[in-house]
């Protein structure tokens, strides 16, 4: 595959850096006056931010602030974004979730080039579904994420839903210490076994904030696993809530689990949240507390839980006629070289990082229009949440829970599990077919397939 530079300007002196008035500002995300265009211009670069009070820490930033700023688009429409890096080293932008054409997917030479310190990429796509995405980089992965580039890409459904409030909610675990230094990102011996764990846990990029939530009202959380390596069991202890959609797509609406909902790094939940008439109520990890959810103003009279969130137009597998493939998630017994470890492996190969030139061998290659059931086996003691570029998939069975099948782009593989997905192979391209666990995907756990 060959690549042009035609997105690359030569420098790009005077743009976004001069503020009203001429002050210096770093960023800048412009949004012109027609909305249905969906333009957004986005600058990656570092920002000092106090995650700790008092200590300021470097972090890399989207627009600004990290998690990024919330971009979004509307169901079947045009999403247009200038990025622009400003950080010292090389990355790309991914659209974790969205069905896009490969050269829009923010792979490293395998959809597009690296975009170099200074210069910029248009993404230019449409995005057929609703739902609650996000977007990170696809190389360097735990240093970029784990530093902060991670944001919230919101799809608004097409005719408009049910829910007349919303709020965002990125989950995001930091390794930093007490004075707000990053620690090692990625610690070899956790990144054989569950993947490193940050230590400062932050919704929004704030340790245990205060959200405000209108007292009485329904409420649509749309709640994203940002995380690097972490899986959260998310409970709202005496909390009336439903669950509407996984990973952006709408399920029959449901409680939530009494053991918690696991959210795997990249996974998303969109839950309807019937906020008290007054009080507070605790958004907690297991038993920890993420963020205090408080009610505000006279109490709305009470409604109905809204609609069902409508489908997504994403074609549907046929389990008769779908060919069966396999694939093995396993730890990986070479630890040949230390400074670049391999820890895991699928199908026995562990993913080498994609270089100029080298196009990748695909794991598999699935004819364009084909249906397709994939058995996912995990050989290990670890959860993978597993996750495909490109398309949707429909979760079919499990050895371990009973399967109301439902459409994602990742699927929590537990324990020892073993699960079944389906999909139409309907968009051609080089798909990456990955763990999530960035500490599991950077020491081997990814791979591509192929759509031709
Ligand atoms: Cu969030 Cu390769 O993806
Ligand atoms: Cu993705
Ligand atoms: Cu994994």
């Amino acid at each position: 595959m060959s690549f042009s530079r035609r997105q690359v300007l030569a420098g790009l002196a005077g743009v976004g850096v001069l503020g009203l008035g001429g002050t210096a500002v770093r960023y800048w995300l412009g949004r012109p006056h027609d909305l249905a265009t969906h333009d957004y211009q986005l600058i990656a670069a570092p920002l000092d931010v106090e995650l700790v009070a008092g200590q300021p820490s470097t972090l890399w930033a989207y627009g600004g602030q990290a998690p990024g700023v919330e971009l979004r688009c509307r169901q079947g429409d045009r999403l247009r974004v200038r990025f622009i890096n400003q950080l010292s080293e090389p990355t790309t932008i991914h659209w974790h979730g969205i069905r896009l054409p490969i050269d829009m997917d923010g792979v490293p030479y395998i959809s597009q080039l690296p975009v170099r310190p200074g210069e910029h990429f248009d993404y230019d796509f449409v995005c057929p579904d609703a739902g609650s995405f996000w977007y990170h980089p696809h190389t360097a992965s735990s240093e970029q994420l784990g530093r902060g580039l991670v944001g919230p890409l919101v799809v608004e459904e097409r005719e408009g839903n049910a829910f007349r409030h919303e709020r965002t909610l990125c989950l995001k675990t930091w390794a930093v210490d007490e004075q707000g230094a990053f620690m090692p990102l990625l610690v070899p011996r956790e990144a054989a076994r569950a993947g490193t764990r940050g230590r400062l846990a932050t919704v929004n990029g704030q340790p245990r904030p205060v959200v405000d939530l209108p007292a009485g009202e329904v409420v649509r959380l749309r709640l994203l696993n940002v995380d690097s390596n972490i899986t959260y069991t998310l409970n709202l202890p005496a909390a009336e809530a439903r669950i509407y959609a996984l990973d952006g797509n709408p399920v029959a609406p449901r409680g939530i689990p009494a053991k918690g909902l696991r959210l795997g790094p990249g996974m998303r939940v969109d839950l309807a949240l019937r906020v008290p008439a007054s009080g507070e109520l605790a958004l907690r990890d297991g038993p920890l507390r993420l963020a205090t959810l408080r009610a505000v103003g006279a109490p709305a009279e009470a409604s109905d839980w809204p609609a069902p969130l409508p489908a997504n137009p994403i074609a549907e597998p046929d389990l008769q006629r779908a060919e069966l493939l396999r694939f093995n998630f396993e730890w990986a017994a070479s630890l040949a070289d230390p400074a670049d470890p391999v820890y895991w492996q699928i199908n026995g190969k562990a993913w080498q990082s994609p270089a100029p030139g080298c196009a990748a061998q695909p794991i598999a290659r699935l004819r364009l229009g084909g249906h397709y059931l994939f058995e996912l086996r995990n050989l290990s003691q670890y959860l993978h949440p597993i996750h495909l570029h490109g398309m949707t998939f429909k979760v079919v069975w499990s050895d371990r829970q009973v399967i109301e099948p439902w459409y994602t782009d990742t699927y929590l593989l537990g324990k020892n599990e073993t699960a079944r997905i389906a999909l139409v192979a309907d968009n051609p391209g080089l798909w990456m077919f990955h763990c999530h666990v960035v500490d599991h995907m950077e020491t081997g756990l990814m791979a591509a397939i192929e759509v031709a």
